[in-house]
């Protein structure tokens, strides 16, 4: 088994820079110049095939490669190699009227018409086989065309829909169920608490998927089980293309475009690939201020599953369907997002597409090429890129994101635990968001890591309100801490069980004695105007959010902030335990931003370089060199010191890479 670490470089031996494109929507007139274009464009490799199941196989079993065999073949001529994908997002429609068994059905019951995509059940018997069929067909006659060198199983499992409450789904949620609990239906009763409300069952037969058309609320158990199952679900129906996939060609790199709910990318869905991918579209934050923030959050939160990605997708144009249209990137914006999302991880990147569509539910999403098939400037910013790539590709390779201050995230567990019982309150991920950009605007090396994960050089670890906490995590954050490091621990974090029940402990749990700290009294803070409960933190009061603790703190731990406001005022609000080196700091509320100066002081954290505000630093490094990355967010020129103390000028959008030499 690999090691899945945010540090993690890429097994690339190239980075890899091209576009996804589409053959099959264009004639050969409109094609002719593409491949010298391409090449002119300093690519090597394109994406191929995700959404052509019907061009690939007219009619069933009569398969048709020609286009593509030709498309292959004048790009590997020109140096650019290719991706294929699984078409297994768009199955024909032959498909969908001979098998209507396949297609999903929502959580009120309605099964999805055959019109758009992803509406296949990857639960679905009869659907895994046409997806090897298909799969198994592309393999062989791909298998020993010296062009084809990568593949991406589908497309964005689980983007538009994850949930499927089909017949299908039905049995087999219960096989699931009836493997995890070994048979054992006592047991699953345990788990799910089912004593509450006369759940009982006494066959594994008797359950269904938790659809939302009860007279009220399910059981938190059997729905964080139910998302499992969509993520082992969709693990097995990858996996038996990626079985495929190796058994045709053992050479081949395999990727899939993430990055979406109920998925475990830190288990076996991204085990069985060579590199997770991630699909970055900055432009979907129309707010220019929080927009880099935004794009920093996606590429960490990208990096922090398994290690550096690949973007399989890059946005390259304005972005248009039905309900929107996104402002056009801003000359040099293009050139700016690419650097972003490769100073943060990206290994080797694609753009999101080639040439702007002229029909279909995307015929406004924009390529680097327009309708008329004309290189404008989103052409020439591309080539550019293309050109400096040639020098900076072959020094990141091995290189990986300098992070010193990190938080937790990368759980889909966590996250889909707490939308079991939200409670109206913000997930660990939207705090995790929060948190992450007011380091980032700071400019601290900031970065999430799985409590699992490599915590090397980090000096600050935030874990924000993670309810469901595994027991098994807590040594390795001792370790940590005694090391040196500042835990922060959020309010409610380690409160409910693994099963997604309430921990019989007092609570946080399995943190108590690590934090040297206990919950007296809860509750969520539901009028702070009429009723605001304070923190006062060296003398300054901060008004709560969301919810409050009483803590109660053990022998040797400290006081670092008391509650003002209604009963709470005196009592303890944030705690300090010194252990060996470092230091655990409990939270008795929600975090936000003003809390980060208190977090800086006591961890001794230092912003990555001195730079003014908007903009940003990233620092990509090896045993050997470290590669800053200076990227200027402002609408004005930047001036700051590089690392070699030069004085720089930094237009607007542009972007600064300095290497050194360690
Ligand atoms: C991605 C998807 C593409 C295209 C793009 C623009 O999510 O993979 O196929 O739909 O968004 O909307
Ligand atoms: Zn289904």
């Amino acid at each position: 088994m690999k090691t899945l670490s945010h540090r993690r470089p890429a097994t690339l031996d190239r980075f890899w820079f091209g576009a996804a494109y589409y053959p099959e929507h264009w004639d050969a007139a409109t094609r002719e110049h593409d491949a010298d274009r391409m090449a002119a464009a300093g690519f090597n490799m394109v994406r191929l095939g995700e959404f052509a199941w019907d061009r690939l196989e007219p009619l069933p079993g009569q398969f048709d490669f020609g286009l593509f065999d030709e498309t292959i073949a004048r790009l590997g001529d020109r140096g650019i190699r290719t991706m294929f994908c699984t078409p297994t997002a768009a199955p024909p429609v032959g498909l969908s009227r001979r098998h209507p068994e396949i297609l999903r059905v929502n959580e009120n019951g309605v099964t999805f018409e055959h019109g758009s995509r992803q509406h296949a059940c990857h639960a679905s018997p009869v659907f895994r086989e046409h997806s090897r069929r298909i799969t198994q067909a592309l393999a062989d006659h791909f298998r020993d065309n010296p062009h084809v060198v990568a593949w991406q199983t589908d497309n964005e499992f689980h983007c538009h829909f994850s949930e499927c409450h089909c017949a299908n789904c039905q049995t087999a949620f219960q096989d699931f169920l009836r493997q995890k609990y070994s048979g054992d239906i006592a047991a699953l009763n345990a788990a799910w608490g089912t004593a509450f409300w006369a759940l009982t069952y006494r066959d594994f037969a008797e359950i269904r998927t938790p659809k939302r058309d009860k007279p009220t609320f399910a059981n938190p158990a059997a729905q964080l089980d139910y998302y499992r199952y969509l993520s082992a679900a969709v693990t097995e129906f990858q996996h038996d293309q990626i079985e495929i996939l190796r058994a045709a060609n053992p050479r081949w790199f395999v990727t899939h475009n993430g990055l979406f709910g109920h998925i475990d990318y830190r288990g076996k869905f991204t085990q069985d690939l060579d590199i997770l991918g991630y699909d970055c579209y900055p432009m979907f934050a129309t707010d220019v201020v929080w927009r880099p923030a935004n794009h920093a959050f996606g590429v960490n939160y990208a990096r922090a599953w398994s290690g550096n990605f690949i973007i399989p997708e890059q946005q390259s144009g304005p972005g248009g369907q039905a309900p929107y249209f996104q402002d056009h990137p801003e000359p040099g914006e293009l050139r700016k997002f690419t650097y972003v999302s490769i100073a943060r991880g990206a290994d080797s990147l694609l753009y999101f597409r080639w040439r702007t569509c002229r029909s279909g539910a995307e015929e406004y999403w924009c390529g680097i090429l327009d309708h008329d098939n004309v290189p404008r400037r989103r052409y020439a910013e591309v080539k550019q890129i293309g050109a400096e790539l040639r020098e900076l590709g072959p020094q990141l390779r091995g290189t990986h994101v300098h992070v010193d201050t990190a938080i937790a995230s990368a759980d889909h567990e966590v996250e889909d635990a707490h939308s079991t019982l939200p409670f109206g309150l913000p997930s660990p991920q939207a705090v995790a968001a929060k948190i992450h950009e007011a380091f980032w605007r700071r400019n601290y090396a900031v970065g999430f890591i799985h409590p699992t994960d490599d915590l090397a050089g980090v000096k600050l670890y935030v874990i924000p309100h993670w309810a469901t906490f595994d027991p098994g995590w807590v040594p390795a954050l001792e370790k940590f801490v005694r090391g040196g490091g500042t835990l922060v621990i959020g309010a409610r974090t380690a409160t409910r069980d693994m099963h997604n029940n309430v921990v019989a402990e007092t609570i946080p749990g399995c943190l108590r004695d690590l934090a040297g700290v206990t919950v007296a009294e809860y509750s969520r803070i539901n009028l702070p105007k009429q009723r605001p409960r304070h923190l006062v933190l060296a003398g300054k009061k901060m008004l709560a959010e969301h919810w409050c603790e009483i803590l109660e703190p053990a022998a040797g731990t400290t006081t670092l902030a008391k509650w003002s406001g209604r009963h709470l005022t005196g009592t303890a609000a944030v705690t300090v335990r010194q252990l060996g080196q470092g230091r655990v700091v409990y939270v008795g509320t929600y975090l936000t931003e003003a809390l980060v100066p208190a977090l800086v002081k006591l961890s001794g954290l230092k912003p990555l370089w001195p730079v003014p505000a908007g903009v940003e630093v990233v620092r990509r490094q090896d045993a050997r060199k470290q590669l800053w990355f200076f990227i200027n967010h402002n609408d004005r020129p930047a001036k700051f010191k590089s690392p070699a103390g030069k004085p720089v000028t930094l237009q607007p959008n542009d972007v600064l890479i300095h290497a050194t030499k360690l």
